[in-house]
């Protein structure tokens, strides 16, 4: 088993990283939520089947009271009113403030249902059981809980931190292609802007079966660099920040796509590409940057380069009329494992970016 502890005063919480970590989880709770009588666990409907049997029994033989509270798969999910159907059959399952929430399923799931348990009964306990790439490695780690308004993504949320994180890497296996590929797309960004050591590993494993052969150490490498960054900056004021590289421009990219061309990794990966290339420009970034995170993205099959036109980019670097004179703070890197944030005027960004 790889453990590891998220230090922050009053709420640290372990990380357990092992294969065949599900058919344990009940024990595990039972350690982590002492008090807790009963489980609300929230799955989606592509999760539910597979893991949600397993898990219940789990949790059933560890002595836990458990119901299971399945919503539709997919980002539309993350809405004001799947929160408001949680909260309503959460108190009609009787939960009460010593009873704790288990999201099982991927982002979505972890940052719905852990908005849910922050504000059900002014906050209960929370897991994070997930069963994405993108959701061990970044997601179910630091807090971050929301859903998503009409005006935007992510704005009505909070920081809430699990009481534990379950991730059973064996969950992987029934991932779609794309699916792993885009939670590669955070993978790699970690090796880009923190661990240049783990971006040559990474380089070394061009294919998901190479990648899932040392799976373990990929979980444990990104879970580290993320509770670095969230012990430092749990609020998201400073450090917490490079975690963005590449994100900007993504979502200049999946918003000229209309949120249907390209899933969010596959704009991350075309971001962190351009951003790379601009550093390069910039003299920030040595020359070449760019060309090998293109490489090691090529061969997971995620795109370098997404067409956008001025105006998208405008519209994502929040560059109006009004603002033109303002700054912005773009992340780049210095040298491959280390990113700084860079501060420019939004309409020079603009221009390097046409
Ligand atoms: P997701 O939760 O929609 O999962 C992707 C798809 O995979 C879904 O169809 C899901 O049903 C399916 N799935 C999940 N686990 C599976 C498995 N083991 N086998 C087969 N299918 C499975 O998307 P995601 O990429 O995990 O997460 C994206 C969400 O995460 C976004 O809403 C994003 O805003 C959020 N996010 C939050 C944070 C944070 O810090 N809270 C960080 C990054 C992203
Ligand atoms: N995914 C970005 C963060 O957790 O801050």
């Amino acid at each position: 088993m790889k453990t590891l502890t998220v230090a922050l005063p009053g709420r640290e919480y372990d990380i357990l990283i092992q294969r065949g970590l599900l058919d344990q989880a009940g024990a595990y709770c039972r350690k982590a939520l002492p008090r807790a009588g009963r489980l609300f666990v929230v799955t989606d409907s592509n999760v539910a089947p597979l893991y949600a049997p397993r898990l219940e029994a789990s949790l059933t033989a560890a002595g836990f009271s458990v119901t299971v509270h399945v919503v539709p798969a997919g980002e539309a999910s993350k809405c004001a009113g799947q929160l408001a159907g949680l909260w309503e059959a959460m108190m009609a399952a009787g939960l009460t403030r010593t009873d704790a929430v288990v999201a099982l399923g991927g982002g979505v799931v972890g940052d719905l249902a852990g908005f849910a348990a922050a504000t059900i009964l002014r906050g209960v306990d929370f897991v994070q059981i997930p069963t994405t790439l993108l959701a061990q490695v970044d997601s179910s780690v630091g807090g971050k809980v929301a859903i998503d308004l009409e005006a935007g993504k992510n704005l009505a949320g909070a920081f809430w931190q699990p009481k534990l994180v379950l991730m059973d890497p064996d969950t992987l296996d029934t991932l779609p292609d794309a699916t792993f590929a885009d939670g590669m797309a955070e993978v790699i960004k970690y090796g880009c802007i923190l661990d240049g050591t783990f971006f040559d590993f990474l380089a070394h494993r061009p294919s998901r079966k190479e990648i899932m052969a040392e799976i373990e150490h990929v979980l444990y490498t990104c879970c580290n660099l993320k509770r670095i960054v969230v012990e430092e900056d749990e609020r998201d004021t400073g450090k917490r920040m490079l975690l963005n590289f590449g994100h900007t421009l993504g979502h200049a990219y999946e918003k000229a796509g209309h949120y249907e061309k390209w899933t969010h990794g596959q704009a991350v990966a075309a971001g962190m590409v351009k951003a790379a290339g601009l550093g390069e420009r910039l003299g920030i970034t040595p020359a070449g940057t760019a060309d090998r995170i293109a490489a090691v993205l090529t061969a997971l099959d995620l795109p370098v380069e997404i067409s956008c036109t001025a105006e998208e980019y405008a519209a994502a670097i929040g560059l109006d009329k009004k603002g033109a004179g303002a700054d912005i703070s773009v992340i780049l890197l210095e040298e491959m494992g280390r990113a700084i944030p860079h501060k420019m005027p939004k309409a020079a960004l603009l221009e390097e970016l046409k």
